[in-house]
């Protein structure tokens, strides 16, 4: 990747439409000709204001299995392709552990997404640090050996342990050496699983990403871009973020 991919997940945040356009705002302005790709994603309610706002792509946060039927309360991936939308969120650990979303439903999001070309931004990532290899290994495999051969470049992968999310207890970020090291271990399972050609997946790296830290995580050997929980909901610190990354990237 020529430029940092930054995804801001905004989780159930602002409270109203207001807040929502005027972070957009500031960020879409401030971000204009910086190399970075950003993508904004903000509650469904949100999505149609947000895609009027330039310079950004908008995603979802989560998305169903099935493009239609008796489903309530869900939200179809061909909804979210023809109001616009260009990446989805799958398989965020908060799904998990507040909804008890289980990986074969996200297996299934990930094959539903792709099949309405939707860009699936497909999180992973271990509980217990001491268990990093089998943990990623079993997940990956689970979530992503139904992939054909022609959808390889069309995933992005976000590598997010739980222990490092900002609103977990005691969160800490990773490492960024650990960091070099655990892509290179998903780079492994990745290509034992979908060959070369998964060297095209960029690999994002989330957990309390910040504007001050943010360009040790990055690199042609660590991440390629990030997921950004609590820092993107200040403009001010996601714009000296997505400013820095685009700096960092590129020395
Ligand atoms: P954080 O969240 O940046 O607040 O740690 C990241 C995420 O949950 O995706």
């Amino acid at each position: 990747m020529t430029k940092p991919l930054i995804i801001a997940n905004w989780k159930m945040n602002p409270s109203n439409s207001r807040d929502a356009l005027d972070l957009a705002a500031v960020i879409t302005k401030e971000v204009k000709g910086v190399e970075a790709q950003v993508v904004l994603c903000p509650p469904f309610v949100y999505i149609p204001e947000l895609l009027a706002v330039d310079n950004v792509f908008v995603g979802a946060q989560d998305c169903f299995w099935e493009n239609k039927g008796a489903f309530t309360g869900e939200v179809s991936p061909l909804q979210l392709r023809n109001c616009g939308c260009t990446y989805v969120i799958l398989g965020h650990s908060e799904r998990a552990r507040h909804l008890k979303e289980t990986t074969s439903m996200v297996k299934q999001k990930i094959q539903a997404v792709l099949s309405v070309g939707l860009v699936p931004v497909v999180c992973v990532g271990e509980e217990d640090i001491a268990e990093r290899k089998t943990e990623l290994e079993v997940k990956l495999i689970a979530l992503l050996q139904s992939v054909q051969a022609k959808d390889i470049s069309k995933l992005v992968l976000a590598y997010e342990p739980l222990w490092a999310i900002s609103t977990n207890k005691n969160a800490r970020p990773e490492d960024p050496e650990d960091l070099r090291e655990v892509v290179a271990l998903i780079r492994r399972i990745l290509i034992s699983l979908l060959g070369e050609q998964s060297l095209q997946i960029p690999i994002l790296y989330g957990g309390s990403v910040s504007a001050e830290n943010i360009q040790s995580f990055l690199g042609p050997d660590k991440a390629q871009g990030v997921l950004v929980g609590a820092a993107s909901l200040s403009a001010r610190e996601f714009v000296a973020l997505v400013k820095n990354a685009a700096i960092g990237y590129k020395e």
